[in-house]
């Protein structure tokens, strides 16, 4: 049985034209004029991109002492139904707890996706299990490993083992990923503002001023330099962030910045909310920021400084946030964006005119696949792709509402706000999983994606040559030890 989307406007990261475009058994397998198939779906008026790829999700993660609210169903549903065809989840084994103990864990949580998925690994602590297991981790197909420089005294890595991991990942042609804050001031400044008393959401984003940020930053550029990796940088949220990734990658090094779409348009106010509730639903790592440091997010999408939007999806409800009445360190970190990232990227980028429409793609899509080693299988829409398709209406209009959201939270960060720029159709995979605001996906449809390893990426890149062949210094005159 074939598919065809026609008389649509095919647009990718590099160009915009019009064809139609033939899908049989999960792939693309003609684009081209006048195509006919068993299906047909108009797509006049619209454009017809990659589905998005959604680096960055936590579903159903055990963390700050509860679970994330959305799982594989309601998240994947969620995704789909924003024009998201592929997630990747952070797999987050305890510390000391084996990855491969963890993997099987997140294994058995996805037998619900209904869109494609694969996973990063976290490094949440470091010994020779670990080193080992990484090996094992990368062979079934998980190529990235996310260390936190933050969460002190639970998931946080120190110095010593985040210059191991990355060396581990230079040696298995893996990337390295990062959630920068200085978790040691983090713990401080928390410390400093309970103890005066100042124990509201608000006091989330006084914890974790840019610096932080940017000092984070600053140090795993610097060691993964040292380790001769890559670095790809999760929500970066803050210029002092986005310079330390522009000087990298001025100077030649491969570092990557991930803004996600919460920080590019919701600002700190929203923690002076009168209304705990409100405040409190909006806390996550890092916190909003004010314009200028949105602006430098919007230059550095245009400039190519910072390559890919996500939303680091990981949702809590009301009655979760409330762990923190009295404490703001007790409020579950995170918010949800999943169905929202598009249309509200759209809006505020493209119809602005801050983005063009093929940046939008590479954004949302093609980069992303490209730096996790996996286009063009994903990412893209050429023959032998796989038909993860989306129908994008720009003239399709709704107000975002937590009442018609997948999700199974009770509130959106996005609430009231206009978007303009919705799918028409969503395929995952060939398979129609989205008509309008009908959600058609089907549970269980979604299969892990492997990455390969991606050995010419991770070629070493610190001019420290020294590090890899020490040169011991001859020496005639050696003094006798002691006195
Ligand atoms: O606040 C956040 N971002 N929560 C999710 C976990 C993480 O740090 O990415
Ligand atoms: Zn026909
Ligand atoms: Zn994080
Ligand atoms: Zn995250």
């Amino acid at each position: 049985m074939t598919k065809v989307i026609r008389n649509g406007t095919i647009v990718t990261a590099d160009r915009t034209w019009k064809a139609d475009v033939l899908m049989q058994h999960g792939k693309i397998v003609a684009i081209g004029s006048n195509l006919h198939g068993d299906h047909e779906f108009d797509a006049t008026g619209c454009y017809v991109m990659p589905g998005g790829i959604d680096p960055h999700t936590h579903l159903e993660m055990p963390f700050m002492g509860t679970y994330s609210a959305d799982d594989f169903e309601s998240g994947t549903r969620a995704a789909l139904s924003g024009g998201t065809t592929m997630v990747v989840d952070f797999c987050l084994p305890a510390p000391k707890q084996s990855l491969l103990e963890a993997l099987q864990m997140w294994d058995n949580k996805t037998s619900k996706a209904a869109c494609d998925y694969s996973f990063h690994m976290a490094v949440t602590w470091w010994g020779k299990q670990v080193f080992d297991e990484m090996a094992t981790v990368v062979d079934r197909g998980i190529t990235s490993f996310k260390h936190f420089m933050a969460y002190k005294g639970a998931l946080m890595v120190d110095d010593d083992e985040m210059y191991a991991s990355f060396q581990r990942c230079a040696d298995l042609g893996a990337l390295p990923l990062v959630h920068a804050e200085n978790g040691d001031v983090v713990a401080a400044l928390s410390q400093k503002l309970l103890a005066a008393g100042n124990n509201g959401p608000e006091g989330h984003a006084y914890s974790r001023p840019p610096e932080v940020e940017g000092e984070a930053t600053n140090r795993a550029i610097m060691i993964a330099d040292m380790a001769g990796v890559p670095l790809y940088v999760v929500h970066v949220s803050c210029e002092q962030a986005h310079e330390a990734i522009r000087r990298a990658r001025q100077k030649g090094m491969r570092v990557f910045g991930e803004p996600l779409i919460q920080h590019l348009t919701l600002d700190e106010s929203e923690y002076f909310n009168k209304d705990w509730d409100h405040a409190a639903r909006r806390v996550m790592s890092p916190p909003f920021r004010n314009k200028l440091h949105q602006d430098s997010l919007w230059a550095g999408l245009q400039a190519g400084s910072l390559q890919v939007v996500a939303t680091d999806h990981c949702s809590f409800t009301t009655q979760q946030k409330r762990n923190g009445v009295g404490d703001f360190t007790k409020i579950p970190n995170g918010t949800g964006g999943l169905e929202d990232r598009l249309p509200v990227l759209w809006t505020t980028g493209v119809n602005t005119g801050r983005l063009t429409m093929n940046e939008f793609v590479a954004v949302t899509s093609t980069n992303i696949a490209k730096i996790l080693n996996m286009y063009p299988k994903k990412g893209a829409i050429v023959e032998g792709a796989d038909a993860d398709i989306l129908v994008w209406d720009p003239k399709r209009k709704k107000t975002i509402t937590s009442k018609k959201q997948q999700s199974v939270i009770d509130y959106n960060v996005f609430e009231g706000f206009e978007v303009t720029g919705l799918p028409r159709f969503v395929f995952s995979r060939g398979e129609l999983s989205i008509e309008e605001a009908e959600v058609k996906a089907k549970v269980g449809h979604g299969e892990f994606v492997a990455r390969e390893p991606n050995a010419a990426v991770n070629r070493a890149l610190s001019t420290w040559k020294e590090i890899s062949a020490p040169r011991k210094v001859e020496r005639t005159g050696i003094p006798a030890t002691g006195v």
